[in-house]
């Protein structure tokens, strides 16, 4: 079964939208198998964003993504990688499509509330980073099977 890393970012931490944001992917039928709060070391944020390391805004990302906790993720469920992308929306929330997390509560690229996994390869990389293989659990939802 596939499988997704997500992460609310401080911003999503700060402004009280944990729930909200994990609510859209419970209700759209995933399945959550990882979850934990953290506050993210300056090596795990850089690692995590290591294929920006040239861009200009790199030191920037670092500094806010280790500035106050996260919520870091993982679910499943057929085709979870792309869906979770669209219910994000895109990078920059002031052309996110509403409807979207970005589209509906972000302003700023720099605050952009939640990362999400952008292909099958990074989704096994940030999973294998962030979390142990004990702190993931599968499980199956008894009475609703056929949402995946
Ligand atoms: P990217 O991987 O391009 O976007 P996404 O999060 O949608 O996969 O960029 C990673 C993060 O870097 C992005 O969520 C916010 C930050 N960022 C900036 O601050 N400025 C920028 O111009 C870009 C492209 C990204």
């Amino acid at each position: 079964m596939e499988r997704t890393f997500l992460a609310i970012k401080p911003d999503g931490v700060q402004r009280a939208l944990v729930g909200e944001i994990i609510r859209r992917f419970e209700t759209k039928g995933f399945t959550l198998v990882g979850l934990k709060l953290l506050k993210v070391s300056r090596e795990l944020a850089e690692q995590h964003y290591g294929v920006h390391r040239e861009r200009p805004f790199f030191g920037g990302l670092v500094e806010f993504i280790t500035s106050s906790p996260v919520v870091a993720m993982v679910w499943e469920g057929d085709g979870v990688i792309a869906s979770a992308r669209k219910i994000i929306g895109a990078t920059n929330p002031l052309t996110a499509e509403p409807g979207t997390i970005r589209g509906d509560f972000g302003l700023n690229i720099g605050r952009n509330l939640i990362h999400g996994s952008d292909a099958p390869e990074t989704a096994q990389q940030e999973i294998a980073l962030w979390f142990k293989d004990e702190e993931l659990v599968s499980w199956q939802p008894h009475l609703t099977p056929w949402l995946h």
